[in-house]
């Protein structure tokens, strides 16, 4: 995904309630409460993380989901972890402000598949669902991502940012007087069909709206917390699950997180920031992101990893076409392993130490971990 709010650094910004593109920040977050240590895992001088809470008891659970999702999610303590507190949800809710338009009249004839029938993805002419991903699906008949549409997301992620003329993002820290834009990086979408379109909903351009359909579960670790992996073998390309959490506008969340320092939390917010670059003075409750530390899915439970994380993040649009709304959907970057954990590169920069949000001590175990502090300084 991009990188969170909090990062302060490239993210992408929201569009506007005006008919303009826009792309989605993601935010990740941190979400649990400090437990029996008073002060920010990131400012600790040993490295421990207080999300690793030990107690005598183990903490399971057969489905977090609550039967909330069409598969059962299991909790899987082995080290006796604090439970983790947050309601499960598997779609995003509004906050308060944010401005989240659905309404089948936006959707042109011309931007739907109004005379397909069945499966978009048996046509011989792909329809016009498959305009925003270059006139092919993104997906497969298997139900991937096309591996051509994969990896053109995993590789210009690094180089290609925009810059906003205003960003959302800097103006919320402060109105009066904002800095310039850090940058976002610049994403592909992935359009998939909606309501207005005369396909089914087994259509195979329906993937991230039919939810997570493989064997995922939470499990404790001894160094960052709860995680999660996947009992099967996951192809490159697979569907994991959206991120799911509070559609929150900017200044919201700006104002949470000055709240978190206050409590000594982090949060690492997700920006729907994919489009913030073509927008010209973005209202705030347009400029959107995504806050799971109270309310969200399996997908807050996935850690951070500096390289070679083997999820990526992708926008996804399923109601509107107007980016300043649309899905964080994770997908696999290549084949995993049952029982690997599952990974994504939150985008931390962890040497901003100016951020309003301190960063933990990174534990991903990469050669390439970006966060020196890890070697001891
Ligand atoms: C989105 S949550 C991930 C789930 C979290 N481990 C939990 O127990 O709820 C993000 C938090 O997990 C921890 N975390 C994630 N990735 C980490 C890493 N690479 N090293 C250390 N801690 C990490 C940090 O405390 C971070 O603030
Ligand atoms: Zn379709
Ligand atoms: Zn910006
Ligand atoms: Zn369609
Ligand atoms: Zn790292």
């Amino acid at each position: 995904m991009q990188k969170s709010i909090a990062e302060g650094s490239t993210s992408s910004n929201m569009n506007t309630v005006t008919h303009k593109k826009r792309r989605k920040i993601i935010q990740v977050e941190d979400d649990m409460e400090p437990i029996a240590k008073p002060t920010c895992p990131a400012v600790q001088s040993d490295n421990s993380n207080s999300l690793v809470k030990r107690n005598s008891k183990f903490h399971n659970d057969n489905d977090i989901t609550r039967g909330t999702e069409k598969i059962k999610i299991p909790l899987i303590d082995e080290i006796g972890l604090e439970p983790p507190k947050f309601l499960y949800i598997p779609q995003n809710i509004s906050y308060q402000d944010a401005y989240v338009p659905f309404s089948t009249a936006r959707i042109s004839d011309g931007d739907c598949c109004l005379k397909c029938t069945g499966d978009c993805l048996s046509r011989r002419v792909p329809c016009a669902c498959s305009r925003e991903t270059g006139g092919e699906f993104a997906y497969t008949s298997k139900g991937l991502l096309r591996e051509e549409f994969l990896d053109a997301c995993i590789e210009p992620k690094k180089h290609d940012l925009f810059y906003c003329q205003d960003c959302p993002l800097e103006k919320a820290k402060n109105d009066d007087n904002p800095e310039p834009c850090k940058g976002h990086v610049l994403r592909k979408f992935i359009k998939e069909c909606w309501r207005k379109c005369g396909c089914t909903m087994n259509c195979g351009n329906r993937v991230v709206q039919r939810g997570p359909t493989c064997k995922l579960q939470v499990f404790s670790t001894e160094d960052k917390g709860w995680a999660v992996r996947s009992t099967q073998y996951l192809p490159k390309g697979s569907f994991i699950c959206e991120y799911v959490g509070e559609i929150l506008t900017n200044t919201e969340l700006y104002e949470r997180n000055k709240q978190s320092q206050v409590n000594e939390r982090h949060t690492y917010p997700v920006l729907l920031d994919a489009d913030w670059g073509s927008e010209q003075g973005l209202e705030d409750e347009e400029a959107l992101c995504l806050d799971a530390t109270r309310f969200g899915n399996v997908a807050r439970f996935i850690n951070h990893r500096c390289s070679d994380s083997n999820l990526i993040e992708i926008p996804v649009e399923i109601e509107t076409p107007h980016h300043h709304y649309y899905h964080i959907a994770f997908f696999t970057k290549r084949d995993i392993d049952p029982f690997e954990e599952l990974t994504w590169d939150y985008g931390i920069d962890f040497a901003d130490v100016e951020h309003p949000i301190k960063a933990f001590k990174c534990q991903c175990a990469s050669p390439h971990c970006r966060d020196v502090r890890r070697k001891g300084w």
